[in-house]
């Protein structure tokens, strides 16, 4: 690092949750590690973003961050081959946040799918703020003020890049002037996701409590594989079953080997083996994954300075390109920090 390349960038974030489960290892995190290798790699952790939705207690923000950034490191992200940073630490994105929302229309806000969705799906929360239906454009903001070539998410936020997309092109329209643009449009690079159930076969997430975390030891690995669901067709052990239709067969197919999975193939539908062996194997595998990271980590909990050094480096390199950004972006509207008066370039 430190050299400035011609390699795409790409730029991600993570909301500042805590601690990391496979699902989000294996819907992203693993991907950014790959691409840390090929591309010049930006990613942070969005606690102004969490705030939209948890604004009313804080006091656990900062150690949820820092809980996030020690799975980045486990995971395999490297400082030497990417920068990460905390939003909050590269105030910027503020100040681009707040020219954007000038120029934003509410109803391309109102008309994001997630803003519907959350405003009908979370009612325990008042979701009538500012700052929740404006989320999209913090979002642009982030992506914009680094230029990003390629931003690689999940489903569920495309449209917030095609948002960004829509708000790049409109601030070009408006203050390009004599550049051909001031923001390239970035594209989303859909992180491919193999179906990862949790223990109780829906969908890995926090809020189901159905969850294995990166952290968690190998007794708990192993206790929650034991109370995973399975093909309800298994009822007997004799009953033959189908690792098609069994969660733990869809962790076999994420994390087993080809000798394993033909194990439980043959086994499973021939009734050869028992659920609780196929669930011992499947065990096995996350263990091999999250022993490695495991390690890495408590090289970090025990010296905790040294991500948090981590984080004020990659911050302030983020902050660089984003001053740079920014200081275009002021010229570009004829609103430079220079005393000199300019000619708007805007008209
Ligand atoms: N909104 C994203 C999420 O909830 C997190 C995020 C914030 C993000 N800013 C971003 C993702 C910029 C990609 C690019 O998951
Ligand atoms: Fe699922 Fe394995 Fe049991 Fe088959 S043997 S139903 S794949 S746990």
């Amino acid at each position: 690092m430190g050299t400035p390349s011609n390699k795409k960038r790409v730029l991600s974030g993570m909301r500042s949750t805590g601690k990391l489960h496979l699902g989000n290892y294996v819907g992203a995190l693993e991907n950014w590690v790959r691409m840390q290798e090929q591309y010049d790699c930006f990613f942070f952790i969005a606690d102004w973003h969490a705030l939209t939705t948890d604004y009313a207690d804080t006091s656990r923000v900062k150690e949820n961050s820092v809980e996030v950034l020690l799975d980045w490191l486990a995971a395999g992200l490297d400082p030497e081959k990417c920068v990460m940073f905390i939003q909050s630490h590269v105030p910027a994105h503020a100040e681009l946040h707040l020219l954007l929302s000038m120029i934003t229309p509410l109803g391309w806000l109102e008309r994001v799918p997630t803003y519907k969705e959350q405003r009908e799906n979370i009612k325990e929360k008042d979701l009538g703020t500012y700052g929740f239906l404006g989320y999209p454009v913090l979002q642009s903001a982030d992506i914009l003020i680094y230029k990003a070539d390629f931003v690689p998410v999940g489903e569920d936020q495309v449209a917030h890049v095609e948002l960004t997309r829509e708000i790049a092109r409109r601030f070009n329209g408006f203050y390009a002037g004599k550049r051909e643009y001031v923001f390239p449009e970035p594209q989303a690079l859909l992180t491919p996701t193999p179906k990862l159930p949790g223990t109780d076969g829906r969908k890995m997430s926090k809020s189901y409590g159905n969850t294995i975390m990166l952290t968690d030891p190998e007794p708990v690995v192993r206790q929650k594989l034991k109370t995973m669901v399975t093909d309800p067709a298994r009822i007997r052990r004799s009953d033959p079953g189908n690792p098609d239709l069994c969660p733990v067969g869809d962790l076999h197919k994420i994390f087993s080997d080809t000798a394993t999975m033909a194990k439980v193939n043959e086994g499973c539908r021939s009734a050869g083996i028992g659920c609780i062996e196929c669930k011992g194997w499947a065990a096995d595998a996350l263990v091999k994954v999250l022993n490695p990271m495991q390690e890495r980590r408590k090289k970090y909990e025990d010296n905790p300075h040294l991500a948090w050094d981590i984080l004020e480096a990659g911050s302030a390199r983020a902050a660089k390109v984003a001053g740079a950004t920014m200081d275009e972006v002021r010229d570009s509207m004829g609103m430079s920090l220079n005393y000199e008066p300019q000619r708007s370039s805007a008209k």
